[in-house]
């Protein structure tokens, strides 16, 4: 099973500025502080105020003070796992109150709101990030170098390779909450209805689809991302890396996207609108779209990520009890299973942050079993925490934690703090040509062109 992997980056060539030797300063008392516990005094009180001059006074008592989280919705409807979260924290830890700041549903928009805000001096003192961000964020000193603050032992407590994806030139930026992966979500009882097994190439799931849908069970056979969005870069991954295909060389300095791998993985992409077995509307689906009309149930087959499991089984769906999980299919005559692409967020600190050692208490908590076994038994995520993930009980309630050893994962070349611009050459393609509006061949050698525009500092 292929693994996230971390930028193989050596630490060298790492310039500290002066804001991030305070930040450095600030981290080192904090851990002191908080390997001390709780002596008493303090407050939140450092007065970092964005790294200042003043910032070698110790942040404060760990288990005092007052924060913000920014985070967006972890799932699209029912319980919210985040107010769930925050006060399980504050019962364990009555001193520390947490406001959630809740942020823009969509990956984009929510890091250019972020962004706007830390560069202008301001922001929440947590965010939950996406897992591609920490090169640009690190790179532009949007987050603060956690690796820094916390020692190695508490590194190790995470599911190997997810330290490294959120690492960027020898620092850990983000602290790993939860792990995203694709799956291919399956009607049961259609599927048992037309006696066919879980499909595990493209070409099955095709030819599935068209049965069903032509018996009048299903608007649709297949539905997926497809907007003009970050979703559309990590489903195309998915039909990339089944065909062959890479978007970045090795060294992440130049696309290699211009193949014939990506204009037969575009080419299906298209053939599902124009076959009629993805609804025409799929270059404005997000995930909420796609999980709006398998949860209604007019879809055989749904690409989502695994808290889709747990939307489908909670109330005002039309699905409960009838739906299964397996890994994302392949190309016909490829290796099973087929790719799924890693999403997931971590647990930033903002730089500019005045409760730093509050921000690392309600981290640790937040990547610890509590916080982990309710976001993986309650809300079908892939949990970070080693011990949480590896649990026999755990797996008996999270049946697409069941599946996560069979998986086949494929990064985004997020390694780059170009990504955005990369990512969008890509979205952008597929988005086009899902929409009608450009042909594969045309759309991918544009989106190679820009990409290598992006890495060479020409957008
Ligand atoms: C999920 C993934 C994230 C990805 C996003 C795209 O939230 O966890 O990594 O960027 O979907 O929509």
């Amino acid at each position: 099973m292929m693994r996230a992997q971390g930028n193989g980056q050596a630490m060298h060539g790492h310039p500290l500025r002066l804001r991030q030797v305070a930040v450095v300063a600030v981290a080192a008392a904090s851990v002191i502080g908080l390997s001390a516990c709780s002596s008493g005094g303090g407050g939140s009180g450092g007065g970092s105020g964005g790294a200042s001059a003043k910032s070698t006074t110790a942040p404060g008592n760990a288990e005092k003070g007052a924060i913000t989280w920014w985070a967006s919705p972890i799932t699209t409807s029912g319980t919210d796992p985040r107010t769930v979260l925050i006060s399980a924290f504050e019962k364990a830890h009555p001193g520390i109150t947490v406001k959630l700041e809740s942020a823009p549903n969509d990956t984009d928009t929510n890091r250019a709101t972020l962004t706007t805000q830390i560069s202008g001096g301001g922001g929440p003192d947590v965010y939950m990030g996406d897992v591609i961000w920490p090169a640009q964020f690190g790179a532009h000193q949007l987050a603060a170098p956690l690796s820094q603050y916390l020692p190695q032992s508490y590194w190790s407590t995470f599911a190997s390779g997810l330290v490294g994806g959120a690492t960027y030139k020898g620092q850990v930026y983000g602290a790993p909450f939860f792990e995203d992966q694709g799956f291919l979500y399956y009607r049961k009882d259609l599927l048992n209805k037309y006696n066919l097994p879980v499909p595990t190439t493209w070409e099955e799931v095709t030819a599935d689809a068209k049965k069903v849908q032509a018996g009048g069970d299903v608007k649709y056979g297949y539905v997926f991302q497809g907007a003009d969005y970050e979703g559309a870069t990590c489903d195309f991954m998915e039909f990339l890396a089944d065909a062959g295909g890479t978007v970045l060389n090795s060294d992440q300095t130049k696309s290699t996207l211009d193949s014939a791998a990506a204009d037969k993985a575009m080419t299906f992409e298209q053939s599902l609108v124009t076959g009629g077995i993805a609804p025409k509307a799929s270059s404005t689906f997000q995930e909420t779209q796609a999980m709006n009309a398998f949860s209604g149930g007019d879809a055989l087959f749904l690409r989502n990520w695994d808290y889709a499991y747990g939307q489908s089984q909670s109330s005002g769906s039309k699905v409960i009890g009838k739906v299964g999980v397996a890994p994302m299919p392949t190309f016909q005559g490829q290796p099973t299973p087929g790719y799924s692409n890693i999403g997931g967020w971590n647990l930033y600190v903002n730089p500019h942050s005045k409760n730093i050692a509050a921000d690392l208490t309600f981290i640790q908590w937040m990547t610890g079993s509590d916080a982990q076994t309710t976001l993986a038994t309650q809300f079908s995520e892939i949990p970070t925490n080693a011990t949480v993930r590896s649990s026999a009980d755990v797996k008996g309630k999270n049946p697409v934690l069941a599946i996560v050893s069979q998986t086949k994962l494929v990064p985004r070349p997020a390694q780059t703090p170009d990504y955005p611009q990369v990512s969008k050459a890509i979205y952008t393609a597929v988005n086009g040509v899902l929409a009608g509006s450009a042909q594969p061949k045309q759309a991918i050698s544009s989106a190679s062109t820009q990409i290598d525009s992006a890495l060479s500092g020409g957008l």
